[in-house]
This record gives structure tokens, C-alpha cells and sequence, in this order.
């Protein structure tokens, strides 16, 4: 694992999120991961700050919330079937981890672990969360996505380490 500066592979970075990425967390010592579509790497309030959006449905919101931190690892293309599983099944039924296949890759400056056999990895420090409030939203954009009210949590979090395996 080679630290790399927050927005040294920004394009990969984003590229890859739009194909499924691993969002993991931990509590305790339970580690779950999710896949995830959407998130941003950013500069906010004098920090790197990675982004990323987490229904109130997902066992992952109750971890996240408990653990104050995250890991986001970015599988640029490979690991297919590990990121369909961990978008489809939830961590409140089952260890996605061993379910996957996926091995864990050890902390580097937090708690919470990174997925095995991915490229780019994120470690963040949860800085800032806020619920949607759904009469915020462009109308068109609540009628697609939240049709059912599970609404996201928007987590912004310092990336406190960027590594590139
Ligand atoms: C490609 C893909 C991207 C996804 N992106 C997100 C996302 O950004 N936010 C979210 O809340 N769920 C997203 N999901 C759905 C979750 O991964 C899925 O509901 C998962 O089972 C939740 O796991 P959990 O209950 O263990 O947290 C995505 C699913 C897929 C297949």
C-alpha cells in the first residue's frame, strides 16, 4: 500500500465509483461492506474530504453512524461478482465479507479495514452527516429516487489516508 495524495487519481477514483465500489465499516467486531455508486472526492473546510451517500435502509447506516469512520475501496473493474453480492445482500443477515470471498486488508491510520484486491483505498474520519430533507430536492430528481422515502444520509468524510496498492 503506497500513500498517495487525496486527488492524485481522481479520474480513476470517480471513474471506478460509477462501477460499484466497497464502502466498509466496522463496529465492534463486526466489519460489513456495501457497494456504492456515488460519492465525491472534494476539498471542504481546509480538508480532503471523500463523499459518499448511504440510504436509511442499509445495515451500513447504523455501522457508519456508530463508528464515526469508513473505508472506501475502489476495485477498478475487477471483483464483479463480490460487488454485486455486497449491493444486493445485507450485512444484517450475513458476514458479506466471508459470503464474498473478499479478504481484509489491515487499518493503516484508523479502525476500520480495507477490501483485498482493490486498487485505490480511502480511509475517512466522519466530519460532517446530514439527512436529505426531501422538499429540498428538485422534484423531478425525488420522484426517481425516492419515490418510497428511504432517504440518504450524506456522509462527508476527511480522508485522513490515500493509498494506491
Ligand atoms: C452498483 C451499486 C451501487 C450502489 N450504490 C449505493 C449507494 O451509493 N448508496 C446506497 O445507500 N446504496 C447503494 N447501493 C445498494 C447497497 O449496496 C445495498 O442495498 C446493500 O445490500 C446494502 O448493504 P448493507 O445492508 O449491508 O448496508 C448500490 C448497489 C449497487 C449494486
Amino acid at each position: 500500500m503506497n500513500p498517495i495524495s487525496y486527488n492524485e487519481y481522481a479520474r480513476e477514483t470517480l471513474t471506478s465509483l460509477s462501477q460499484g465500489a466497497f464502502l466498509t465499516t466496522k463496529k465492534d467486531d463486526q466489519v460489513n461492506t456495501m457497494t456504492i455508486g456515488w460519492g465525491a472526492v472534494s476539498y471542504m473546510w481546509g480538508k480532503p474530504v471523500f463523499t459518499v451517500m448511504v440510504r436509511e435502509s442499509r445495515y451500513t447506516k447504523h455501522m457508519i453512524d456508530a463508528a464515526g469512520e469508513f473505508t472506501v475501496s475502489l476495485p477498478e473493474g475487477a471483483l464483479a461478482d463480490a460487488v454485486k453480492l455486497c449491493g444486493a445482500k445485507s450485512g444484517r443477515d450475513m458476514d458479506k465479507i466471508a459470503e464474498a470471498g473478499l479478504t481484509l486488508l489491515p487499518p493503516a491510520k484508523l479502525s476500520t479495514p480495507f477490501i483485498g484486491g482493490c486498487s485505490l483505498h480511502f480511509e475517512c474520519k466522519t466530519l460532517y452527516k446530514q439527512e436529505m430533507d426531501l422538499a429540498l430536492l428538485d422534484e423531478a430528481t425525488r420522484d426517481r429516487w425516492y419515490a418510497n422515502g428511504d432517504v440518504h444520509t450524506i456522509y462527508y468524510g476527511e480522508i485522513i489516508g490515500a493509498y494506491r496498492a
